[in-house]
């Protein structure tokens, strides 16, 4: 009896950790380090740091894997994109000017429209409209040298050759750093930070991947509104953009991304977007 009670016992202090654990324990938040705001010293960078500076660009402030992920599917993932950038060019629909993978790659950043894979396309433009926002403009707004450095990641992450060369004289980088850490106080603000804007129109912004939000308020309630950010795969509209919408398609981690504030004012700005 007495080693009946004992197992007993260690069988509830192991489900009680579990579900402890399972619960609290497994670290699914991975808090952002506060981004600091590298000085673009180009002279001084290596290759090596310029394309780690890529790599930084592309998984941060470019907001690329917000689209650009194998979860998802909607966006082609770029691992080989430098090596399939020739057989792009040679496609009967492409309507680009490059000649090589490095001009193709670039193109594709500041012309998204200038070849639409297959599929990914805005619908009924039969893939000859990208819902890729040019990364140069709006939100993202890289300048020459972030987008020289994307360019040299994905050449390396392909395994090809690195073409690009460190620019000289480039323009100082933008001291973005602080917008991105700071609690914001208009939903223009917050909007253009948590990077709504590349797959909506919401708040001036012309993203083309998920519904149109300019008037959602006319049509979703206030509990929905909030349901829909704080986790996307509970209520899947209808329509999107590229064709029906599909689970998984908006990202589910902004629940960690904002303060109860800032979500509340989030909600409240669309619920009056009528
Ligand atoms: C809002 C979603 C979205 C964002 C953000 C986005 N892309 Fe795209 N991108 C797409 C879609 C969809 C396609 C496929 C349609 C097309 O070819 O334009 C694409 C295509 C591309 C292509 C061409 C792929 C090919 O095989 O020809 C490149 C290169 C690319 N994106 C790079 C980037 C980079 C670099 C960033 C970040 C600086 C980025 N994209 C941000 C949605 C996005
Ligand atoms: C990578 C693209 C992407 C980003 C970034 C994104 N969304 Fe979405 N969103 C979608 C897609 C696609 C849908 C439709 C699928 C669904 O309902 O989950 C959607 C659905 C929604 C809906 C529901 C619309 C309806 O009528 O049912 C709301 C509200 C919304 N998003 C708000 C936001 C807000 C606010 C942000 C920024 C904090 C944001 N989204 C960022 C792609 C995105």
């Amino acid at each position: 009896m007495k080693t009946f009670l004992k197992v007993v016992a260690f069988s509830v202090v192991v489900i009680l950790f579990y579900a402890f654990y399972a619960s609290y324990g497994i670290p699914q938040i991975k808090p952002e380090a506060p981004p600091q705001e590298e000085k673009l010293d180009l002279g001084s960078m290596t290759m090596y740091q310029f394309i780690a500076l890529g790599d930084k660009i592309f998984n941060g402030k470019g907001t690329c894997t917000l689209c650009h992920n194998p979860v998802g599917g909607r966006a082609p993932v770029l691992d080989s994109v430098a090596s399939i950038a020739l057989e792009h060019m040679k496609d009967a629909r492409y309507k680009g000017k490059a000649k090589t993978a490095e001009e193709y790659i670039r193109e594709s950043m500041l012309e998204p429209s200038a070849f639409v894979v297959a599929g990914f396309g805005v619908k009924g433009t039969n893939d000859t409209e990208s819902p890729m926002p040019n990364v140069a403009t709006g939100a993202i707004g890289l300048n020459e040298a972030e987008i020289d450095a994307v360019i040299a990641y994905l050449q390396k992450k392909a395994g090809t050759e690195v073409t690009v060369k460190i620019p000289v004289g480039a323009p100082a980088k933008e001291e973005k750093a602080e917008a991105a850490t700071a609690i914001a106080k208009t939903p223009d603000e917050l909007v253009a930070k948590l990077g709504c804007g590349a797959c909506h129109k919401i708040a001036g912004q012309v993203g083309a991947l998920g519904p149109d939000l300019t008037k959602v308020g006319a049509v979703r309630k206030e509990d929905y509104l909030r349901r829909s950010v704080l986790d996307p795969d509970a209520d899947i509209a209808k329509q999107c953009p590229t064709g029906p919408c599909a689970a998984g398609m908006m990202p589910k981690d902004y629940k960690d991304k904002m303060t109860a504030g800032e979500l509340e004012m989030l909600v409240k700005f669309m619920v009056n977007s009528k």
